[in-house]
């Protein structure tokens, strides 16, 4: 016999207590496409979890379907224990941010403007107006100023605050971009591909500053190819390959996990080319 009824319900409540984040099923088809194909997965407050795969496994397309952008055609999202709104701005709202791997910038508004911005996409202002305010709103905007410029420091960006987004260095535009959805006051932040681009020291920065985010007491999902930088950062990995998740559990089990290396590096059993493979002997020389 199993465990007594009233101690499997106790350890299901106690296990589903803090889900935050809770995607169930979610599938996502462009035409005859099928993008990401029946992926749950749960995120729990406080925990950081990190989404793998191969170019093209679906990763950002989930992302897409947990943040408004795309209504999943099958499947179903709660965020905070309610059914997720259907707009990323309601999103953004109810507690959950993000990045996005080609950055999203104000290209023409300084830093601390940017991270206003998120600051006001809480509310009913319109963003663009709140960062222009006229001068009667001055001592809020004071508050707010301050505000931002504790977001900046937070994530390492000290003394850029009045420099255009699109002349800072572009490890920079990244944690900016973290500034800004920070702002928004989330408990949940995604990260798509937060470290493409950097350098092993930059990459070295923002996996602390995850760490700080998480000891904020946020929950993190983020998405990204460096194997060193998912493994050492997150609690739980899920790795998607041709929209399914193929292995999913804790960073070491899944590090490990032969499917998971085959996906990324290829079958290390494949056979040796034979002199029928066309690339190489079923083409006469030119
Ligand atoms: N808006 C879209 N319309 C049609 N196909 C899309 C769209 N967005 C993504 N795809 C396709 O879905 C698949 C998954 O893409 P994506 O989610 O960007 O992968 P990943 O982020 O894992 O690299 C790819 O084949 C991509 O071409
Ligand atoms: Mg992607």
């Amino acid at each position: 016999m199993g465990m007594p009824v009233e101690e499997a319900m106790q350890q299901v409540q106690t296990m589903d207590r803090n889900v935050l984040l809770d995607a169930r099923n979610v599938t996502m088809q462009f035409g005859g496409l099928i993008a990401v194909n029946d992926v749950s997965l749960q995120v729990h407050s406080g925990e950081i979890v990190g989404l793998i795969g191969p170019n093209g496994a679906g990763k950002t397309t989930f992302f897409n379907c947990l943040t408004g952008l795309y209504k999943p055609t099958f499947g179903m999202v709660t965020f905070d224990g309610k059914p997720l709104p259907p707009k990323p701005r309601m999103v953004v709202r109810e507690g959950m941010a993000r990045t996005f791997q080609n950055i999203r910038l104000f290209h023409n508004m300084t830093a601390i403007e940017n991270v206003m911005v998120g600051m006001y996409s809480r509310t009913k202002t319109n963003a663009i107006d709140a960062v222009f305010r006229l001068p009667r709103h001055r001592r809020e905007e004071i508050a707010s100023t301050r505000r931002a410029q504790e977001l900046l420091e937070f994530v390492g960006l000290t003394g850029v605050g009045d420099t255009l987004s699109r002349n800072l260095p572009y490890g920079d535009q990244r944690r900016l971009e973290i500034a800004r959805a920070l702002a928004t006051e989330p408990k949940l932040l995604l990260l798509d591909e937060p470290t493409a681009g950097m350098n092993p020291q930059e990459t070295r920065q923002a996996e602390e500053l995850i760490f700080k985010i998480r000891d904020l007491g946020l929950a993190v999902l983020v998405i990204e190819h460096d194997m060193r930088f998912i493994f050492n950062l997150c609690d739980r990995v899920s790795c998607l390959v041709r929209g399914a998740v193929l292995v999913e559990g804790p960073g070491d089990v899944v590090q490990n996990d032969p499917r998971v290396i085959e996906a990324y590096i290829g079958s290390p059993a494949a056979p040796p080319a034979a002199t029928t493979d066309p690339l190489n002997g079923g083409v006469a020389d030119a």
